[in-house]
């Protein structure tokens, strides 16, 4: 049964998370930046007229454009019969009809003819000095044997198998070893706690667990076998977990279970012929957070997803053949899905992967990896950009980053002071910024400049790619809102792309519920937006109970679920505050239980709970113990007063009619207690 706090999709606008972004976005110029790419010349797509005319016919004939794109950019073992089919209303949305491919095949196998030596990942690990470099040819072999030996172990088409592993190339060789024998995987972040472990796994009733050893970050070992022997005592559909090692270090080994992968491999022949699968069949599931505590399972299925991750990899990238190109994200989420795997390896291009931090050994990492490898395109969120930017500039002013053209940014809306940082010191002021807006949802950018074609401003994500037609509704009426001035409102988008999720997992009626039912005919974002005269998208932020903290998407319903299973917690309501670093910080207001103090001991105990069970990235920011909440006569939490008194606007005006609360005295005191921290 779906919870009624499903439903707030459609309730009035988080106002207070919209300012908070306006605030972000508060010195914005209006004026076009101009475009001072020197390579715009050289460019896939080199003017706005291009792009113009490609929007166009993706918008106006799309099942016609998307025919030929399909063509263009995958290989099929049968033919599709039919481009697509399904809509909003219904949700039955299909790509690719009856067409037969398999996804490792076209981001492996067809490779081989012709770049079986060309590097298709660069890793490097925690320390710099641990670099390695995997051909096509080598990356298929691998592929190949675990793919195998997933067979071999009764894995087969359709079983769902997790991957619990660090950011390495075991990592990619997992993710395509499922999807060549047509098993579902889904990557849980290798820092996720026990509870959102286990949620996953019984989630969707996974038969088998690959993880490694430990993983290494920043310095810091985190022993992942040892969480997922854990979560194999309480998970009953595990039949086996693969082991691979990673750093040697000491895992207590179960061996009824247990399997040390790179022995296993070596026992498995180096081909396995890649199932041919159907368009529409499911490629993974991964889990994000929503409205409510638990978290949904997008399923991304085969043919509609490749073919987007790879265009947009493409096109927003501007990837060319001998490119180096580096996405700093972690494959446990749909970035590292879709622009470290997916898409650069269909596109046949070499791909990076880094297991550590920005600041380890020092904040030149990022520079000196750029350097190292020539890196041409450099992807990375918001939050490692506004760290970085408090070191002295001599940290990237010592790199040479001649061989950049054009930098990436996700996860979350980018201050223009950050932008313009990343442009001046990184950019040198002549590569391109790509402020890249999209969703695990959306499995690819959904609105993104495109370099040498679209002008960019500091702080708006831009135009739209092709086939995607935003609109802007009003969140009370639905209406579409069309001023030829500046619109505001909530972003859905009207018509389906081929890398929509189709699906949550053994939920569809959850899939309904949240995407298409708040306004229908459309697919609700989730996002408040603003667009400009010129047409530009500035993406304002979440209008829901999700919160982005340092581009990681959390929903506070998860948060307090965890609080309250503190032995000391009776109630828990979690809100986002602006925070400089990470765009948004956790401030958690608990009630304790009776005989629990209000001291440093507590309010550690109830960070614990959240890191133990959620993962050490939700760690509250500010845990402000209270004798009562705001809360309605009928006893629901004003969050609207909680989220205002986060942002420091709680005068008498901007807090509104607070009379019908059960204990409005509570609200001056919740204001003072928070003054103290933020
Ligand atoms: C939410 C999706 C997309 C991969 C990483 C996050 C926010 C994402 C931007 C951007 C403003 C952005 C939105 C969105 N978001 N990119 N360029 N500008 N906001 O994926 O965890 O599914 O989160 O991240 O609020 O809805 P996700």
């Amino acid at each position: 049964m779906m919870k009624d706090d499903e439903m707030i999709n459609r309730g009035p606008v988080n106002i207070s998370t919209k300012k908070e972004a306006s605030a972000l976005l508060a010195n914005s110029s209006d004026t076009v930046f101009t475009q001072t790419n020197q390579f715009s010349s050289h460019c896939l797509i080199p003017t706005i007229d291009n792009y113009k005319q490609l929007y166009q016919a993706s918008v106006d004939t799309p099942d016609q454009f998307w025919d030929e794109q399909a063509k263009k950019h995958l290989d099929w073992f049968t033919p599709f019969t039919q481009v697509s089919t399904g809509n909003f209303i219904q949700g039955d949305i299909g790509w690719f009809l009856n067409g037969k491919l398999n996804v490792s095949y076209n981001c492996v196998d067809r490779h081989l003819k012709e770049n079986k030596d060309k590097i298709a990942i660069i890793y490097e690990g925690d320390k710099p000095s641990q670099i390695e470099k995997i051909t096509y040819y080598e990356l298929y072999l691998q592929v190949c044997r675990l793919a195998n030996l997933l067979l071999s172990l009764g894995i087969k088409k359709g079983d769902t198998v997790a991957i619990y592993l660090p950011n390495t190339p075991v990592a990619i060789y997992s993710m395509l070893a499922c999807a060549r024998i047509g098993a579902i995987h889904s990557v849980i972040f290798a820092g996720f706690g026990f509870e959102s472990i286990i949620s996953r796994v019984k989630d969707a009733n996974c038969r088998l667990i690959i993880t490694a050893d430990e993983g290494v970050r920043g310095g810091k070992t985190i022993p992942l076998k040892k969480k997922i022997d854990e979560v194999v005592c309480h998970c009953k559909t595990v039949e086996h977990v693969l082991v691979f090692k990673n750093t040697g270090g000491h895992v207590d080994f179960n061996p009824q279970k247990d399997i040390w992968a790179e022995e296993a491999m070596l026992e498995q022949r180096p081909y396995c012929p890649p199932e041919h699968l159907d368009s529409e069949d499911p490629l993974f599931i991964l889990y994000t957070s929503g409205s409510t505590g638990q978290p949904k399972g997008l399923v991304h299925t085969q043919a509609g997803y490749l073919l987007y991750a790879a265009m947009t990899h493409k096109y927003v990238f501007d990837y060319q053949n001998d490119d180096i190109y580096a996405c700093v994200a972690d494959v446990g989420w749909i970035t590292g899905h879709s622009y470290i795997v997916y898409g650069p390896l269909a596109n046949g291009a070499t791909t990076f992967i880094f297991e550590g931090t920005p600041t380890y050994p020092t904040p030149s990492r990022y520079w000196e990896m750029i350097e190292r490898h020539k890196i041409t395109q450099f992807y990375t969120a918001p939050t490692a950009i506004r760290s970085l930017m408090k070191f002295p500039t001599s940290f990237v002013e010592k790199s040479n980053l001649d061989t950049l053209r054009v930098l990436g940014s996700v996860g979350e809306p980018i201050n223009p002071e950050a932008w313009r940082w990343y442009n001046k010191f990184v950019g040198r002021e002549r590569c391109s910024i790509v402020d890249t807006y999209w969703q695990t949802e959306s499995g690819g950018h959904l609105i993104t400049p495109l370099p040498g074609a679209i002008p960019t401003k500091p702080g708006s994500a831009t135009l739209p790619f092709f086939g995607i037609i935003p609109k802007i509704l009003d969140p009370q009426t639905g209406q579409v809102l069309d001023n030829a001035d500046t619109t505001e409102g909530v972003l859905a988008i009207s018509r389906p792309w081929p890398g929509i999720a189709r699906t949550v997992y053994k939920s569809h009626s959850r899939y309904l519920l949240t995407y298409m039912k708040p306004y229908p005919g459309y697919y609700f974002t989730g996002d408040g937006v603003k667009r400009d005269k010129d047409g530009y998208y500035w993406i304002e932020g979440r209008v829901d109970d999700v919160i982005n903290v340092a581009g990681h998407r959390l929903g506070t319903a998860e948060l307090e679920s965890a609080l309250v299973g503190s032995y000391c917690c009776a109630e828990a309501a979690v809100v986002g505050y602006p925070h400089d670093v990470k765009g948004q910080g956790i401030l958690a207001f608990c009630i304790l239980k009776e005989g629990y103090e209000d001291d440093e001991n507590t309010v550690s105990i109830l960070r614990n709970e959240v890191r133990n069970t959620v993962g050490p990235f939700a760690s509250p920011d500010v845990i402000v113990i209270t004798p009562s909440l705001p809360k309605t006569r009928s006893g629901k939490i004003m969050r609207r007063i909680l989220r205002k008194i986060a942002c420091h606007e709680s005068s008498p005006e901007q807090l509104g009619d607070i009379s019908t609360l059960a204990e409005p005295e509570v609200v001056p005191l919740l204001i003072t207690k928070v003054l103290k921290y933020i």
